[in-house]
């Protein structure tokens, strides 16, 4: 698939955030300010208590369920259906009917499984035998049925397609692949709503970052915030995109001008463990000028270590971009007057 062949992604941010704040667990994430001993202090998007489901990924699922609910009801039924709408006997009666099917690294599964219990809907998550189990432990606690298929997340995704298709379930990958990009675009327009609550703060404080890390995995959150920026920020930072060396799928994709699948050992980085992007995700960052770095396990762990001794717990895939920026110091423009931003995207 070549760039440009008909992708489109458009995201209504504000049916998103509205959505939202809708929601009983919804509230605003934190940005901390870390005086790093970089030279410059550091703009923390602290995700590790979001909705109380521990990672970014809460913005994702639950909301992607919630539209998909509304559409196939609307479909059905010829009524176009409020969120207040959503947990009155009769369309929870529909929920129930609903089984919402994905691969995942972890944290999207808990997303989908979360979203599904909350009205009522049921989630088949199928993880690789690489998952580490406690994520396991957490989706059953959602109420989630758990099936294990594959060596890597990537044929996690391959037996999902099968298994939807065989129960003619709901298939809501946070991944994208050509014939199959709507419901992954409406997990993107979910992750919209850390960009808007950033642009907030930034239009009050006028403190605009300078540079903005992101980690990648499929690449939905970095093609979600950097879309955002490009299109909604008044003061424009440089994007620098943040891969595992042993799973740079957006940055082969980005050489070879169209979507490659690469190789590579599995990465302690395992919620990036990704050997094939988003076609969607990447579609969006070739547009939005980005550049695109890896960092090695070694980088990630370390990074996770200065972010504990900041006060903050979080994994190598969570401290991912706090690496990408260590990294390039003396690479770019990152001097004094710098003010990077960087995405903490899951708790320990
Ligand atoms: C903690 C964490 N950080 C970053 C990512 C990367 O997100 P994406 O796959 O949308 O690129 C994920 C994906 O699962 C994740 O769980």
């Amino acid at each position: 698939m070549r760039l440009n062949e008909g992708i489109t992604f458009k995201p209504n941010f504000k049916r998103a955030l509205s959505y939202m704040r809708y929601t009983e667990t919804y509230s605003a994430t934190p940005l901390e300010i870390v005086n790093s001993g970089l030279g410059f202090t550091v703009m923390i998007k602290n995700e590790s208590d979001r909705m109380g489901l521990g990672s970014f990924k809460a913005l994702g699922g639950p909301y992607a369920v919630a539209q998909l609910i509304m559409h196939k009801w609307q479909i059905e039924k010829g009524e176009k259906l409020e969120p207040y709408r959503l947990h009155d006997s009769d369309v929870m009666a529909f929920n129930a009917e609903q089984t919402f099917i994905t691969a995942s690294a972890g944290n999207h599964g808990i997303g989908v499984a979360a979203g599904a219990q909350a009205l009522s809907a049921k989630a088949v998550i199928i993880l690789s035998k690489t998952v580490p189990k406690a994520f396991e432990n957490r989706l059953t606690d959602f109420g989630a049925t758990v099936l294990r298929a594959g060596d890597n997340y990537d044929d996690s995704v391959a037996a999902a397609i099968v298994e939807a298709e065989s129960r003619d379930a709901i298939l809501l990958s946070d991944g994208s692949w050509p014939g199959y990009t709507e419901p992954p675009k409406l997990v993107m327009e979910g992750y919209t709503v850390m960009a808007e609550e950033l642009r907030t703060g930034f239009e009050a404080s006028n403190q605009w970052p300078t540079h903005v890390f992101l980690q990648a995995g499929v690449g939905g959150l970095a093609a979600a915030i950097s879309w955002m920026i490009r299109h909604n920020w008044s003061k424009q930072p440089e994007i620098i995109i943040v891969e595992p060396s042993s799973a740079a799928c957006l940055r082969e994709s980005h050489r070879a001008g169209n979507i490659v699948s690469v190789t590579g050992p599995i990465s302690d980085m395992g919620r990036l463990d990704c050997k094939v992007a988003s076609l969607v995700a990447w579609h969006v960052l070739e547009a939005c000028d980005v550049t695109y770095m890896t960092i090695t396990d070694r980088e990630s762990i370390d990074a996770a270590t200065a972010l504990a001794n900041f006060g903050f717990q979080t994994t190598s895939s969570g401290a991912a971009s706090y690496a990408g920026l260590v990294k390039q110091i003396g690479r770019t423009s990152l001097d004094k007057t710098c003010r990077p931003l960087i995405f903490l995207t899951e708790r320990k």
